[in-house]
């Protein structure tokens, strides 16, 4: 089992030890695994190419370390508990042994289909078991799952799907999300019209919608499975064998593949569970995203599964069938860690207090935030009303990229800070630097947050784009891993993340590039230009503000326009990258070399442009004033 950390001293003391042997202090942490074979070597690296390699020569695989390791000690506990999405419905849990059967079944359903080692599944799936299980399977057999987000369009899936040519995607009929039913297998459909890499889908049966099934493409699950044994020898994996591919947005355009490698991810995602939430033998333990992003593979399916945990998943969303959902699911399985992004805080917060009368949350010992800042008046209510002032709240800064929990507190060991990650965890080597890349020592200072030393969970490459992985993450400030994130270390050497430095801005704690969205506004036929920017947005946190020009307007006039160009975005990437405001505007301010002056676009949005800055390049004056005029929030000037 993976070492825990108990006291301020305790941290403090393997803290130091981190870093004056990151190696060992490392090496001493994979002990608590099961290997095959017993690495080589601990680390290689160098951040110029880059090249990052952990437990060199290792061999494994993770599902041991989940099952064969633990069954006889907790075989008969529960790994997963779900809730459905319609509180009549019945849950459904998964003892250990019972996932191990599943996991196993399905492997060899994978495997008879064809997928082998280093092959790629795309998984859209809704927030049901057979998600997790889909996970698993491919960890049992060496393939690298891609879980696309089931709030992707066609579009969007069609793109992941074929930048890692998947072989295999697993979807379902539907997905069910309050009282919506997401289309999951029409929209595959259509996104399958141009992804030629996929030989076989297979089929959930979860709404009971009409399905198209295609003869010779499709089959469904419960018919795939049926037969298979429950028996699949684990495949022996090299402790640098890509995991998994994770789709995030960058500040251009095209999603990165984001790529996690087995043996470090494992370690990684094991050791800072079961630190940050300080997990126990016999906890439950609830994380509110979904498996769709990071948070869901790192801490539903990895860390706690690794630990030996009772997982939570839960299919619906926070609103239905009312406001006090949550707090109804953690009374009902007596949750003791809660974990969930701050827009859900907010937006729960919004809908006023009571929606917490009746609820006990007496179970409740440890709250975690995650995905975007945290604002002080949504952590005192999540302290007060939900924690009832007494369960620390552990404000965890981290990325796709990063693989695990960065910087944050260790529950109940850290004294904590509104607003504040706090401190880095063990092993890991935050920095600020300046827009030099001269890194800023001491206390009270703030700038663009890099990391020195590599970390078992760092990604390893982009797929298929090893140049742009080094570009973005690594060319920035020499020697440095770059986050893309401002922070600020205060007087007491504690972090506050400040949000993005870069093109990507942070809806609902969801991650978007600029460009992303300008290219899907930039299809709409009477468009000519487009450029977007985060607006402060009471529940969201950032809104989506789209200044667009176009030719001419159509019949429908500027309202029409509006309301197409939003749709047209949904269509194209997702109802979650919907602009919330769009201004027709007569022109972009442009620099004389025709750059964007987004800094500009961006003060407008943020409803001050008493303080333009120098605006001496700008090719046009009039075009801003015009601007100002027109803008969907009001505007100081
Ligand atoms: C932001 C999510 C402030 C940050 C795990 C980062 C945060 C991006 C926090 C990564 C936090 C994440 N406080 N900001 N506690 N956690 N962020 O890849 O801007 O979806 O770079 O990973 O979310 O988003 P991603």
């Amino acid at each position: 089992m993976v070492n825990r950390i108990h006291s301020l001293g305790g941290y403090i003391h393997e803290y130091q030890k981190s870093v004056a042997n990151p190696e060992a202090f490392w090496a001493q942490q994979a002990e608590n695994f099961y290997w095959k074979k017993r690495w080589d070597k601990t680390l290689e690296w160098n951040f110029q190419g880059p090249e990052i390699k952990w437990f060199l020569n290792g061999k494994l695989n993770l599902t041991e370390n989940i099952f064969e390791k633990n069954l006889y000690t907790h075989g008969d506990q529960e790994a997963i508990i779900w809730e459905p999405n319609d509180t009549n419905e019945e849950t459904r849990t998964l003892t250990y042994a019972e996932l191990y059967a599943e996991v196993n079944k399905f492997a060899n359903t994978l495997k008879r289909l064809g997928v082998e080692k280093g092959d790629r599944v795309a998984i859209y799936m809704p927030m049901v078991p057979e998600l997790a299980i889909s996970l698993l399977a491919c960890a049992r057999i060496g393939a690298v799952h891609s879980v696309i987000f089931a709030g992707f369009s066609a579009n969007a899936l069609a793109e992941r799907i074929n930048d890692s040519s998947c072989k295999v995607l697993l979807t379902a009929d539907g997905g069910f999300r309050g009282e919506k039913i997401t289309p999951l297998k029409e929209i595959a459909d259509e996104a399958l019209e141009s992804c030629a890499s996929i030989e076989t889908v297979v089929v959930l049966k979860r709404t009971g919608s009409d399905v198209n099934m295609h003869v010779g493409r499709d089959i469904w699950w419960h018919k795939a499975v049926d037969g298979q044994s429950g028996d699949c020898p684990a495949t022996e994996m090299d402790s640098e064998d890509e995991l998994f591919i994770l789709y995030t947005s960058g500040s251009t355009g095209k999603p990165k593949g984001i790529v996690h490698t087995t043996g470090g991810y494992m370690v990684y995602s094991a050791y800072t569970f079961k630190n940050v939430f300080q997990y126990s033998a016999g906890d439950v333990y609830f994380c509110t995203a979904d498996i769709g992003w990071i948070t869901g593979h790192s801490y539903i399916v990895y860390g706690p599964l690794l630990n030996g945990a009772k997982t939570l998943m839960f299919e619906g969303i926070p609103t239905w069938p009312d406001a006090g959902r949550f707090w109804d699911i953690v009374d009902k399985y007596q949750v003791n860690q809660f974990y969930t992004a701050p827009t859900a805080i907010r937006s729960l917060l919004a809908k006023g207090n009571d929606y917490l009368d009746g609820k006990h949350l007496a179970s409740l010992k440890v709250l975690g935030t995650v995905g975007e800042p945290i604002n002080e008046e949504a952590w005192h209510w999540y302290h007060d009303h939900v924690g009832k002032n007494k369960c620390p709240i552990v404000d965890t800064w981290w990325q796709t990229e990063t693989g695990g929990v960065m910087i944050s507190p260790i529950a109940g060991v850290t004294p904590t800070k509104p607003s504040f990650a706090t401190m880095p965890l063990p092993g890991i080597q935050p920095i600020i630097v300046d827009g030099e890349g001269k890194e800023l020592t001491g206390n009270s200072v703030e700038g663009n947050l890099c990391i020195k030393y590599p970390w078992p969970g760092i990604a390893r490459t982009l797929w298929g784009d090893h140049e742009r992985f080094k570009e973005t993450y690594f060319s920035t400030f020499d020697n440095f891993y770059f986050t893309g994130d401002g922070a600020k270390r205060d007087e007491d050497g504690y972090y506050r993340i400040l949000g993005r430095v870069d093109d990507v801005i942070n809806v609902s704690g969801h991650r978007l590039g600029t460009a992303e969205i300008e290219n899907a506004i930039n299809e709409h036929p009477l468009v000519n230009e487009s450029a977007v920017v985060a607006y402060p947005h009471d529940i969201k946190g950032q809104g989506i503000y789209a200044f667009v020009v176009c030719g001419e307007l159509s019949t429908g006039g500027e309202e029409g326009i509006r309301k197409s160009i939003k749709q047209g975005v949904t269509k194209i990437i997702g109802p979650i990258a919907r602009p919330d405001l769009v201004q027709l505007v007569p022109g972009l301010p442009k620099t004389r070399s025709g750059k964007i002056m987004r800094r500009i676009l961006r003060k407008v949005a943020e409803g001050d442009a008493t303080n333009l800055g120098d605006t001496t390049t700008l090719l046009d004056e009039d075009v801003v004033e015009k601007i100002i005029q027109g803008a969907q929030v009001e505007v100081k000037v």
